[in-house]
């Protein structure tokens, strides 16, 4: 490819036009799908360009890390085949033994990951709410405590952390803050600008936008951090890299970011405001109504929106919003989020024993389908609750 555009484009305008490089043979406007696995080396034994073999590199992968990476305003990105492992390989690289606090709630697999599978690694994960920057300071260990993860607004209670002052507590102990941005976007937000250390995106959901590719992404602020370096060369080592198809495809849904995430934040808006004057619903959840805890904070901290995101607690219980959702016809009943689609999900029966999710919640997912399609749909399948 040719070289990217030059800055000071926004960067909008970069992932719009994937880098704004064009193919140098061919001219292409979209790049060609680098499936290598090898490359030659010149006679002097060389690598004139730069590339040896697919396990640590690639450059379809390199390309979409470099959107990635403009759109956090980070220095490096590095992309593997899924939120979960982007968040798990940050956590295996981390130096031993490692005290790390992360919320109480937050997406719950990599909970249960860190609480089972931790100390097997030399983690130890200490959970709490992240919301109560005061509590964070007083949990910290200085010198033991090598991250603070958060995830803002937080799965599914949509709880806001407050990622400056948290970065400030984790530069103060000697450790470092990594953000779960997924649900934010780098639309709305940026942690590196704010000051934490890593960004992290499950890029299933909204980078990619069109529920048809798993990958994660890492976006690291400063270049030569040993974790930076740890995490890059455990990918290479291990053969973590997301593949060059899945690249291309994620490449293609960032192009659209933009728009399909503003339309999502006016939709949600525009849905929590119908649901809040439901009297069928007993609460609404979403960082956009000053109702919700952290809605100042949000405000400070999301730009532009507070995400396509949100949930209702059905009044009548567990059983009344299992059966809301059975009624849906619009909305799909599917775990994920952050899709063209609208999604709904009875969130505490997916986490299981011990969640935090209250049962009668339901988490919304919303898409690019009319705000007016979506209520209607809600209103009809609150039918005979209330
Ligand atoms: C906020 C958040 N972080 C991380 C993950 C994990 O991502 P993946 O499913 O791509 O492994 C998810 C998945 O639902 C998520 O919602």
């Amino acid at each position: 490819m040719s070289d990217d555009i030059a800055k000071p484009v926004t960067p909008e305008t970069f992932a719009a036009q994937a880098g704004g490089g064009v193919d140098v043979e061919t001219g292409a406007i979209v790049a060609p799908i680098h499936v290598t696995t090898t490359y030659e080396r010149g006679a002097d034994l060389a690598y004139p360009k730069g590339y040896v073999y697919a396990r640590p590199d690639n450059a379809t992968v390199r390309q979409a890390e470099a959107v990635i990476t403009r759109l956090e305003h980070g220095a490096e990105t590095l992309l593997v085949p899924s939120g979960m492992a982007a968040a798990v390989s940050l956590f295996l690289a981390l130096d031993k033994p490692a005290h790390v606090i992360a919320p109480t709630v937050m997406y719950w697999s990599l909970r249960n990951w860190l609480a089972t599978e931790g100390a097997r690694y030399g983690i130890e994960a200490t959970f709490i709410d992240t919301t109560d920057t005061d509590l964070v300071a007083r949990t910290v260990r200085p010198g033991e405590t090598k991250l603070i993860w958060i995830e803002t607004p937080g799965n599914p209670l949509w709880q806001i952390s407050d990622i400056a002052a948290i970065a400030a507590i984790a530069n103060w102990a000697g450790g470092l803050l990594a953000v779960d941005s997924t649900c934010a976007t780098p639309v709305l937000t940026n942690p590196l600008k704010l000051g934490a250390d890593i960004v992290m995106h499950s890029a299933t959901k909204y980078l990619n936008g069109h529920s048809d590719v798993m990958a994660g992404s890492l976006t690291f602020a400063d270049p030569t951090s040993p974790l930076f370096e740890a995490t890059s060369r455990l990918r290479g080592q291990h053969g973590t890299i997301l593949g060059p198809f899945e690249a291309a495809l994620l490449m293609r849904g960032l192009r659209t970011l933009h728009v399909r995430v503003a339309h999502q934040c006016r939709s949600a808006m525009a849905v929590a405001k119908a649901m809040s004057s439901d009297s069928r619903v007993a609460d609404v959840l979403y960082p956009g109504l000053k109702t919700t805890p952290g809605h100042a904070l949000a405000a400070r901290q999301m730009t532009g929106g507070f995400g396509g995101m949100l949930s209702i607690r059905v009044k009548g219980g567990e059983a009344a919003a299992i059966a809301a959702a059975a009624r849906l016809r619009v909305w799909k009943r599917a775990t994920s989020l952050g899709g063209v689609e609208s999604l709904v999900e009875h969130r505490a029966s997916v986490e299981g024993a011990g969640t935090p999710c209250p049962p009668d919640l339901l988490r919304l997912s919303v898409g690019l389908e009319t705000a007016d399609d979506l209520i209607a749909d809600l209103q009809q399948a609150l039918v005979g609750n209330g």
